[in-house]
């Protein structure tokens, strides 16, 4: 594994701070600094030590390293944001949060959100995890054990993106314009599901803090709900 770029050791991180400081990398993302694909390599396999439903491997990755194809990504992400997400009731932008804290971190998040709509199309990379066959249309149960197998494979991918100094942001904001999204990257709309769409750098800087979260009792239920 190589260094972040301020010279630290990202993979020396112990597991709690791993799991615990793992945030969107929006802002701190390196625009200018080329991302190795060898390393790209090693996130994937280490992403592919998550759990699989029947042990069966159905997470795909396609890297899209291309300036082109990374400019169109980019815009169409940039459109999605400015007109969809900014008129969007539970999006950032209209949402009333009750808690403090929790309204004080989100207007960050949308300020950083803001930023990352503007270079989606300047990133070095843009990864985009997929799944085949399709989900089948109303079948929910189906969707459930599938999508559970792709979720902790692309986020072991981040974990391990992070661990090579690596920023990532999980974004959905693309998945209503898949098929345009497809055409541009040679998908196969009618046989390939895009799960997400991640933009990855080396990360600026060196630590991440824990987010604050809501205490954990209030998400907990014992024995009975
Ligand atoms: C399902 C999902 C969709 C998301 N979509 C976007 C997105 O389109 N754009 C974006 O900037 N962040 C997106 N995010 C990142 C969240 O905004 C971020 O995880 C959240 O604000 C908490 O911040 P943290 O991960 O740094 O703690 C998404 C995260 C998830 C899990």
């Amino acid at each position: 594994m190589s260094d972040s770029a301020a010279g630290t050791a990202p993979e020396a991180l112990g597991a709690h701070e791993l799991i615990t400081t793992t945030r969107a990398v929006r802002r701190r993302l390196d625009l200018e600094r080329e991302v190795d694909p060898g390393l790209l390599e090693e996130c994937v396999a280490d992403a592919l030590q998550a759990p699989q439903g029947s042990n069966l491997m159905r997470t795909e990755f396609l890297v899209v390293r291309d300036p082109d194809r990374i400019d169109h990504l980019g815009r169409i992400y940039r459109e999605e944001f400015d007109g969809f997400y900014r008129a969007s009731d539970v999006g950032l932008f209209n949402r009333v949060d009750s808690d403090p804290r929790h309204a004080a971190q989100s207007r960050r998040t949308r300020d950083s959100a803001e930023h990352l709509a503007a270079v989606m199309s300047r990133v070095p990379v843009i990864v985009i995890p997929c799944l085949t066959p399709r989900l089948a249309e109303g079948d929910v149960l189906n969707a459930k054990h599938r999508l559970a197998t792709v979720y902790p494979t692309v986020w072991n991918f981040m974990l391990a993106a992070r661990l090579r100094g690596l920023g990532t942001c999980w974004t959905g904001m693309t998945l209503g314009r898949e098929d345009e999204v497809a055409e541009i990257v040679g998908i196969d709309p009618t046989q390939v599901e895009q799960v997400c769409m991640i933009p990855v750098a080396h990360y600026t800087g060196t630590t991440f803090r824990p987010a604050w979260r809501p205490p954990a009792e209030e998400f907990i239920h014992w024995d009975q709900w």
